[in-house]
């Protein structure tokens, strides 16, 4: 990775070294030329092989602004000021005229401008550098051929270029200077021009036209001018007199072509120097070592060489325009190399952004993975001592459960033993009562059969209370609260410790006036009783135990007070211990604390009361027992009392059904006896038996057996309570005393209500009247609450298609998806007449139709069943419980489990 990255970094720096390198290529140089004519190929030569040269140079790009003064030397010179304006780096000047041209030169070298000076001359030396062919050199050279021409004598006719130039001036001097000295050739005729073909023409022409010729031979100073006077000259058939031109350019009407034709006897080869310019402007420009003046090479084209230079310069022609291709092609590559260059580039950065990014995301998963193997460390440690906590948890479990069960079979065995116990105590205690009875036997034995007597009552009473303890434990005790007088209940257990206390001489005294309040009678009468016996135990002889009951704000306070040794301060806080002994404790006899203080203090908490205990300043203890004065939140529900439920069951009008179920037949009749002047009877053998009967006919009650063959009375009303459609049918078990625990247990099944055997039958008719009432009660109350459809609709025809749309809903209550469709198919009828109908009667669209019915058994299932709310939401065919209880909502204003619970407290 890192290597990758240092690749594409030099890789980068290579590529903006080439750039940078391409960019000084692209250094720019800007070169005016002033040229003082474009109206011959001559000069169209020159500009060209600026051009040729200008592309060649690879370092430099080089910009040429051209300007054609059009023979003009006032137009060269706003030519020029133009060209200085455009910000050129360098001048190059082809002067018109020599003299109106060398000021403005002169300005713009002294200006520090490079200038260079091609072709014609100024009359200064202030230029950079200067280009052209010795003209002078030239003119010499000419006359040296026309003598030869001439052989020696002969006249001339000169034609000149324009009179203030210098190539004319020059090439004057030298054909001149040649032939004043050749005694026998003279310069017969002179013809100012101006370098172009026409004005020779003309002027030759006119000339010819007003004498007859009166030369040998003609000197032009360009092949222009030559070609104007050889077409004057053939005008008038003088075309045999010999021309020699100057320039010898090659091609169609130029000099060496004109020469290989015969128009001309010879011409002298003037290059442009277009090419050596450029060459010398980029030397003056990048500051290379360049000469001043350039002298271009000349030679002379005559018959004798001019196949030979044409040919040659047909090859240097093909070989330009071979360079010009490949010139081309090479800018060709160039553009694509440079746009290569740039994907290139592109690429790059692409690929350094990519790298980038892997490079940051590689970074990031390590860091993460970092983390992540600390964090998995770290879980693994939680997890594993998650496991060890929910290893010691389990072991803490079992070991409880272990705890549990040995102390659960404990109870039972004591319980067991308690009944057996109490078995052979009624064998013991009924005889002992009978001879009692008897009265035959004299006064000592009557004595100690009423000893006997009083002791074998005493012990059934201690055995009922281990089982009432037991029941208090299991949370099964009832309490049956009626109204007494405290002061009787206590004056009476005070004379039940009568021959104790006379035993030691205990004066046992009770304060106190008539007090009624509600209470459980034999809950009341154990704690008295352990209090009192503890009391009296504990009292030095012939000393006093003093009981006092009285009302204490909104509590009855029954107080016993002893001169006993107290209890040491240090156990005070133990004393209600379950298992804690004391020394008052150890030796408790049958009279004495029964199973002790935890189970007393647990009799008055289970009396809504309280127990307090406190050591008096001088001597003694008083036990303080308080219950509430106020009773009727502790009392049974009204319903359970039987004496008005008993009133109640003679005005049943046989309206309600009720299935008994009882595998002993002779039972089954003894309770249908009881209960057919009231109700309708249906019977089963059994709960499998009583099951098949619900299944065709639902009734309104079932009463039914604990123990049965088949399907026992817990599994039968387990059964019906999670089945929905039946779940609200009441239903009471009947139990043996010998399997009442178990009968407690079915309690957690659902049933409704438990009648134990041998049972009382006003007791069984009042549990049946009150359950049927309550149903009764609940069904009024879901119908206040819940929508009356059929009320809506106005004809007993709507009311009974109502009926049937909402059975047909209700046998699929649990389907979510069930459709107008099924409901239709099940009724015969088209969707859409049951659509219509059901928007007729209701007003309503079927959908909300059966959301609607949905909610009503939701409301019914919340009263009348113990499912729980998610259960209902299920059973009503609703999937999600969140929507459930947003439709329950908007239908009843409350949520389902406030719905449930402000309604059943209505009903309790
Ligand atoms: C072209 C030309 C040439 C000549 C030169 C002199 O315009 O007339 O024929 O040799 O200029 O400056």
């Amino acid at each position: 990775m890192k290597y990758a990255i240092f690749f594409l970094l030099g890789l980068l720096l290579l590529h903006s070294c080439q750039s940078t390198r391409n960019q000084k290529n692209e250094k720019t140089f800007v070169i005016g030329f002033s040229q003082c004519t474009m109206a011959d190929r001559w000069r169209e030569t020159m500009v060209k092989e600026m051009q040729i040269e200008s592309d060649i140079y690879a370092d430099y790009k080089i910009k040429l602004l051209v300007k054609d003064a059009k023979n003009s030397s006032e137009k060269q010179i706003t030519d020029i000021k133009e060209l200085i304006s455009q910000d050129i780096d360098l001048l190059i000047v082809s002067p018109n005229e020599s003299k109106p041209i060398t000021p403005i030169i002169e300005g713009i070298y002294d200006s520090g401008m490079p200038v260079i000076v091609i072709d014609r001359k100024i009359e200064s030396e202030k230029f950079t550098a200067y280009i052209g062919a010795d003209n002078y050199l030239i003119g010499k050279e000419a006359a040296k051929y026309a003598a030869e021409l001439l052989f020696n004598k002969g006249t001339i006719l000169e034609i000149t270029g324009l009179k203030g130039s210098s190539p004319a001036i020059d090439r004057k001097r030298g054909f001149h200077e040649v032939i004043n000295s050749i005694q026998t050739i003279r310069v017969c005729r002179q013809i100012y021009s101006n370098w172009t073909e026409e004005d020779a023409f003309l002027r030759v022409d006119s000339l010819l036209q007003q004498n007859t010729p009166c030369f040998d031979l003609i000197y032009a100073h360009n092949d222009y001018m030559a070609r104007g006077a050889y077409k004057a000259l053939k005008k008038h058939n003088l075309n045999q007199i010999p021309i020699i031109g100057i320039d010898g350019l090659y091609g169609p009407e130029q000099g060496i072509n004109m020469v290989n034709e015969g128009i001309l006897a010879g011409t002298f080869l003037y290059p442009t120097g277009g090419d050596l310019a450029i060459n010398v402007a980029i030397n003056i420009l990048t500051s290379h070592q360049y000469a001043k003046n350039n002298l271009l090479k000349t030679t002379r084209i005559d018959r004798t060489n001019a196949i030979t230079v044409m040919l040659q310069a047909e090859h240097i022609i093909e070989q330009q325009s071979k360079i010009e291709k490949q010139r081309d092609l090479v800018s060709n590559q160039k553009a694509i190399i440079t746009s290569q260059q740039s994907k290139l580039l592109i690429s790059y950065l692409i690929a350094f952004v990519l790298l980038g990014i892997a490079f940051i995301a590689f970074y990031t998963y390590y860091v993460k993975n970092k983390s992540n193997l600390l964090l998995k460390e770290k879980n693994a440690k939680i997890e594993k001592q998650n496991a060890k906590i929910i290893e010691q948890r389990t072991r803490l479990i079992a070991m409880v459960k272990i705890a549990e069960n040995a102390t659960e079979t404990k109870m039972q065995f004591f319980t067991n033993i308690s009944h057996e116990f109490r078995t052979l105590i009624s064998l013991i205690s009924l005889p002992v009562k009978q001879l009692i009875q008897e009265q035959t036997k004299s006064d000592s034995i009557s004595e100690t059969l009423k000893n006997i007597d009083m002791n074998t009552d005493r012990l059934i009473e201690l055995s009922e209370e281990v089982l009432d303890f037991r029941k208090i434990e299991k949370s099964s005790y009832k309490l049956n609260l009626q109204l007494f007088d405290i002061k009787d209940i206590i004056e009476n257990r005070i004379s039940g410790f009568k021959s104790l206390a006379h035993e030691k001489q205990i004066d046992v005294v009770f304060k106190g006036q008539e007090l009624l309040f509600n209470f459980d009678r034999r809950v009341i009468e154990k704690v008295f009783n352990n209090i009192l016996s503890n009391a009296i135990k504990y009292s030095p002889k012939c000393s006093q135990v003093i009981v006092e009951a009285s009302v204490v704000d909104e509590w009855v306070r029954i107080s016993v007070e002893d001169y006993g040794p107290g209890i040491p301060e240090d156990r005070m806080n133990y004393i209600f211990n379950r298992f804690e002994q004391f020394d008052f404790t150890k030796e408790a006899n049958l009279f004495g604390s029964g199973i002790g203080l935890a189970y007393t203090k647990e009799l008055v908490a289970f009396h809504n009361g309280k127990l307090k205990v406190q050591n008096k300043p001088e001597q003694g203890i008083i036990f303080d027992l308080f219950f509430p004065h106020d009773t009727t939140e502790m009392l049974p529900d009204p319903n359970e009392n039987y004496q008005q439920i008993l009133a109640d069951t003679g005005a049943t009008n046989k309206e309600y059904t009720v299935l008994v179920v009882e595998d002993n037949e002779h039972l089954r009749q003894i309770v249908k006896k009881i209960l057919l002047p009231h109700y309708h009877i249906m019977e089963a053998v059994d709960g499998k038996n009583a099951m098949d009967i619900i299944g065709k006919q639902i009734p309104d009650i079932v009463i039914s057996d604990i123990l049965m063959p088949k399907m026992d009375g817990i599994q039968l009303c387990q059964k019906i309570k999670t089945t929905p459609a039946i779940a609200d049918i009441p239903v009471i078990l009947l139990t043996a005393l010998a399997t009442h625990e178990a009968t407690i247990e079915g309690f957690e099944t659902g049933a409704d209500a438990y009648v134990t055997k041998p049972f009382n039958q006003d007791v069984l008719k009042a549990r049946v009247s009150n359950l049927l009432k309550n149903k009764e009660r609940i069904k009024e109350q879901f119908y206040k609450i819940t929508t009356k459809k059929s009320d809506q609709s106005k004809n007993f025809r709507d009311k009974e298609f109502l009926d049937n749309v909402q059975k047909s809903i209700v046998k699929n209550l649990e389907k979510r998806d069930l459709t107008i469709e099924d409901i239709a198919n099940d009724m015969n009828m088209s969707h859409s007449t049951l659509y219509r109908t059901l928007k007729k009667a209701t007003g309503m669209r079927s959908v909300d139709f059966i959301k609607l019915v949905r909610l009503e058994n939701a409301a019914r299932f919340l009263l009348t069943t113990n499912f729980n709310v998610e259960e209902v939401c299920y059973l009503t065919g609703f999937s999600d419980p969140k929507y459930f209880r947003k439709c329950f909502i908007s239908q009843y204003s409350k949520t389902p489990s406030e719905f449930r619970k402000d309604n059943l407290s209505i009903n309790s």
